[in-house]
């Protein structure tokens, strides 16, 4: 197995979901690092919202137009990594802390292709869960949480302490649902199966589509 081929690969495929006008939603992540050449080689007239000023910096190096996020009220296509992919189309995403951002633009497109190598489908999901928390009340916030543990990265480009999530996961609805309740979680790294449309996973000599 070639991971970073898989990831490549997956995320060539994704590229051909772009077409020229569209607006689209660029993750984070090692996967996505694969999707901005791919995208600029396509030499497509397009407007791009980034989830992260890492992502950000990557594509206008490549050429691609990046739009700040605020006067673009929704997007054709947000193509994004993942931590886990379960069969019936859970996600955890957030290791690398930019899940808030991720959410927002999976959340405004028509179609969230999801890109993946071949070590990220699980039969069932995991701790970690990451967390985005206010810095407000943190440790109230954190007690109400718990089992959790700050993560010790630096914050996001929105101001919230980064964490992860450590107790079980075996019922995400009800977690999450648990989670989106807790004031002063700014948001949580599951993502549900109604906010995706495709996942890609590269495999050594294929692309798996799974919808
Ligand atoms: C960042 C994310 C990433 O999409 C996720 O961690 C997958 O990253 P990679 O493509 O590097 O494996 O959620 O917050």
């Amino acid at each position: 197995m070639n991971v970073e081929r898989e990831k490549q690969a997956a995320a060539e495929a994704a590229a051909e979901y772009v077409a020229d006008g569209m607006t689209v939603g660029l993750g984070t992540g090692s996967t996505v690092a694969y999707l901005l050449p791919a995208l600029a080689r396509r030499r497509l007239s397009i407007r791009c919202v980034a989830s992260s000023p890492r992502t950000e910096h990557a594509a206008r190096e490549l050429g691609l137009s990046v739009e700040p996020f605020g006067s673009i009220d929704r997007l054709d296509v947000t193509i994004d990594g993942a931590d886990q992919i379960t069969p019936d189309g859970w996600l955890i995403k957030g290791g690398g802390a930019a899940h808030t951002r991720e959410k927002v633009v999976a959340a405004a497109a028509d179609q969230f292709v999801v890109i993946a190598d071949s070590t990220k489908p699980v039969e069932a999901l995991r701790p970690p869960v990451p967390l985005e928390l206010l810095t407000f009340g943190l440790s109230a916030t954190q007690r109400r949480l718990r089992p959790v543990k700050l993560r010790g990265v630096p914050a996001s480009p929105d101001g919230g302490v980064i964490a992860d999530y450590l107790g079980p996961v075996d019922d995400p609805a009800r977690l999450a649902a648990r989670l989106s309740a807790t004031p002063g979680l700014v948001d949580h790294g599951l993502f549900p199966p109604e906010l995706v449309a495709v996942v890609l996973i590269g495999h050594d000599d294929e692309v798996e589509r799974r919808l």
